[in-house]
């Protein structure tokens, strides 16, 4: 049987060797720190913690409970909120956990459509659908690439739902909070914001403030443009003591029994470097996605919503239908070493053969990559997608780009031994 865990540990190895040589560009991963990383080998990774602080049905956390309440307040401090939980061990949870908490079944939930970018875990065959609630969908702009403002507003007041859900996996511009802040105020509902995606983004100040446009709750993965571990949390500020209560005991006892206190840790190793470094480093990865778009598009590539700079946020949502379409061009991405995946357009219909192909800056960013970077990035893509060249000859190119951006950037580096040990090399 060593010989079967050998082969395991050889192809992580294998699978390093090729990241270390690869341009990452999955709009929804990120590297975490190597200070936070340090704490997913730590001690913490095989404890329990069930509870709050404080209030445990285990023993041994007093260590746990230290860390537990510090990344709790940076959390808040981060992001300038009443209330966080940085128990939800990932996006989905954090989503399954709040719909528990604010929904029950029968309820109506507005949300965007899955064609039009939103996640599976919102989604009517998802934990919406588990959750038993009725499913309504915005209308939604194309050209736009958002939720069209004026119907939404006569679909809020015709449903009056329970919840009002916001937030996508192709999420290019800012939700319309504000503009439909008064008719979610008439409807009266609980206001949740889904910023899996943009969360690095939010707390950076860069994208847009949904707490102060008119959410109540905010959940999100802690490992897309917000740098951190595998693991998810729960930021609010509630309407009432009531909504607080019911958010926390929907993530425990209601969708988790442990938390993976190891993620925990490094989650608030993670929200110290991002009150550090999270502006500058949103606002990089911004200006990387817009200058990718601008150079992309330079190339004859089609980048969606051309008129209003491609995006606001760290992703680019290409349409390659008459290069091939999604599939074909993911695949000579990755084996020209790009790592990217295909994508529904709005008008697509079969998940298998998109025309499109999602984009993130955020990775390429926390590398060191700059503006001029991304022009060098869009003539491999282009070498690729457009041009055919063969992939084993841009692969080479590529290796050659990456070689001089291996070191993790925007955190606490220096004088850490772990920043020795996970450097990537
Ligand atoms: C909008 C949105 N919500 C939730 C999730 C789920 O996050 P996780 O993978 O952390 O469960 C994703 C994942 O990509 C997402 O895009």
């Amino acid at each position: 049987m060593r010989s079967e865990a050998n082969y395991i540990v050889e192809q992580v190895d294998k699978h390093h060797d090729w990241f270390g040589k690869s341009l990452p560009m999955i709009a929804s991963e990120n590297l975490i720190s190597p200070l936070a990383r340090e704490m997913l080998v730590s001690d913490f990774h095989d404890r329990y913690a069930e509870g709050l602080p404080g209030d445990r049905y285990y023993h041994g956390n007093i260590y746990v409970d230290k860390v537990e309440i510090r990344a709790t307040e940076l959390a808040k401090k981060l992001f300038k909120c009443e209330y966080a939980d940085t128990r939800p061990i990932s996006g989905t949870v954090a989503n399954i956990g709040i719909l528990k908490a604010l929904g029950k079944h029968g309820d109506s939930i507005t949300h965007t459509a899955l064609s039009d970018g939103a996640h599976i875990s919102t989604a009517k065959f998802g934990a919406v659908g588990i959750r038993g609630l009725v499913s309504h969908t915005y209308p939604f702009d194309t050209h736009e690439m958002n939720i069209n403002v004026d119907a939404a507003k006569r679909t809020l007041l015709e449903v009056k739902p329970k919840i009002a859900l916001f937030g996508r996996s192709v999420f290019l511009f800012p939700a319309p909070i504000a503009e439909l802040r008064d008719t979610l105020e008439e409807v009266g509902c609980a206001v949740w914001y889904d910023g899996a995606h943009v969360l690095g983004l939010i707390a950076g100040g860069k994208f847009q403030d949904p707490l102060r446009e008119g959410a109540h709750v905010i959940s999100g993965s802690t490992h897309k443009t917000f740098p951190g571990p595998q693991h998810g949390i729960v930021i609010a500020n509630p309407k009432d003591d009531k909504m607080a209560r019911r958010l926390s005991s929907g993530i425990f006892p209601g969708v988790t029994s442990n938390h993976h206190l190891h993620a925990m840790a490094a989650l608030g190793i993670s929200l110290a470097e991002h009150i550090e470094f999270g502006a500058d480093y949103s606002d990089q990865i911004i200006r990387n996605a817009q200058a990718l778009g601008q150079a992309l598009h330079e190339r004859g590539i089609k980048v969606l919503c051309e008129h209003k700079g491609f995006t606001a946020s760290h992703a680019l949502a290409l349409d390659v239908e008459e290069h091939g379409g999604g599939a074909l061009g993911s695949q000579l991405l990755e084996d020209s070493n790009i790592i990217a995946n295909m994508n529904m357009l709005p008008r697509d219909t079969k998940p298998r053969s998109p025309s499109g192909i999602r984009l993130g800056s955020q990775e390429l960013t926390r590398l060191g990559m700059k503006e001029s970077h991304m022009s060098e990035v869009a003539e491999l893509i282009k070498r690729i997608i457009v041009d055919k060249e063969p992939t084993e000859k841009v692969k080479l190119d590529v290796i050659n780009l990456k070689k001089d951006f291996s070191t993790i950037q925007y955190c606490f580096n220096e004088g850490h031994p772990a920043y020795e040990r996970f450097k990537l090399v």
